[in-house]
């Protein structure tokens, strides 16, 4: 194919619903993009994405569809990986390699995509991870800051005998601290690979904490009261403004497509009150030792040889 006529690889999870669903129609709208978008079951996708099948509650599943990606795509290169998929299973749910659910579809299957996907990422690619203002504990109200991770323990978080409310916001964690380390990998900096994790803030009209046998249903409409008693209660913390899939989902697609400009140095791009700001993320995630821990431990978790890693490189 003559390279004027190939086209912006973009792969991504997450793309069925949601934020996402409105992120893939965007990206997909542009000119000369190619949306191959990982989803379980026969999930509708936005118009013009291909498919293929992916449950990120299975390793398995992780792996043979990074296969089929990069069969898919031939000689092609990944110029945009964008993971954005999350669940929040109720507590003691296990994933298909007996990890907790939470922490196995949101961390440990995107850890190992982007392991995985990465040898086949262009040049210049770009590397999103989507995360959440719920893993900061300054940034949360006292009511409800004890959600939020205090410390970092993988083993723990991956128990599915140790699952609570704070599985959610530790995953979220673990979404940025993965980042991090992506970005400081040698691979990625000798290929000017731009990593990003994004927080889309509070959005409603999704289908976040459904149930697996409820996400066929529609999601619902925002109702009118809570939209009000949040446009208020936004006055006096940001974390409560009322923000829209279709916004969010524009602000994940312009990260990906690098149409709006990160400042050097910065990783962490949160939408607030619908603007892209670049803040630090919380005091644990900017911590290098939790990142190293986890990116050790949950490499032994997912099976992959770090040293391997590092000898392809060298
Ligand atoms: N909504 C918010 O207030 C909010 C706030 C901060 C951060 N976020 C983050 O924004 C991102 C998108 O969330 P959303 O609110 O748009 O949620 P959503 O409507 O529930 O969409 C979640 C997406 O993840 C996919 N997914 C979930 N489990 C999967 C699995 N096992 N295998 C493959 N795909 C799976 C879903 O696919 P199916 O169609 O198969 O279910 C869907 O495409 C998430 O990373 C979330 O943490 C959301």
């Amino acid at each position: 194919m003559n390279p004027a006529e190939q086209k912006r690889v973009v792969v991504m999870t997450g793309g069925t619903a949601g934020l996402g669903a409105h992120a893939t129609q965007y990206i997909a709208a542009q000119p000369g993009a190619r949306v191959i978008i990982g989803a379980r079951g026969s999930r509708t996708v936005p118009h013009g994405a291909e498919v293929l099948p992916l449950d990120l509650a299975s390793l398995d599943s992780v792996r043979c569809f990074a296969d089929a990606v990069t069969r898919q795509i031939g000689d092609a290169r990944i110029d945009i990986l964008v993971l954005n998929a999350a669940a929040q299973h109720r507590s003691g749910t296990q994933s298909a390699d007996r990890f907790e659910a939470t922490f196995a579809v949101n961390h440990l299957a995107h850890y190992l995509l982007a392991h995985l996907l990465l040898p086949r990422m262009a040049e210049g690619a770009r590397l999103v991870f989507t995360t959440s203002d719920t893993h900061d504990p300054a940034v949360l109200p006292p009511l409800i800051r004890r959600m939020a991770p205090q410390a970092l323990e993988p083993r723990q978080l991956a128990d599915p005998t140790a699952g609570s409310f704070r599985a959610y916001p530790a995953s979220k964690l673990c979404n940025i601290l993965t980042a991090r380390a992506f970005a400081e990998l040698d691979e990625v900096r000798a290929r000017h690979i731009r990593v990003i994790a994004y927080n889309p803030g509070l959005t409603l009209g999704t289908k976040l904490g459904r149930t697996d046998s409820d996400r066929q249903r529609p999601a619902n409409k925002p109702n009118p009261f809570v939209l009000a008693l949040l446009g208020l209660v936004s006055r006096f913390n940001d974390l409560f403004y009322p923000g829209t899939p279709e916004r969010a989902g524009e602000a994940l697609a312009e990260l990906a497509l690098g149409t709006v400009p990160v400042p050097t140095g910065r990783i962490y791009a949160s939408l607030v009150k619908g603007e892209l700001t670049f803040p630090d993320p919380s005091k644990l995630a900017r911590n290098d030792e939790a990142r190293d821990t986890l990116w050790r431990e949950s490499a032994a978790m997912v099976g992959i040889d770090l040293r391997e890693q590092e000898d392809r490189v060298n």
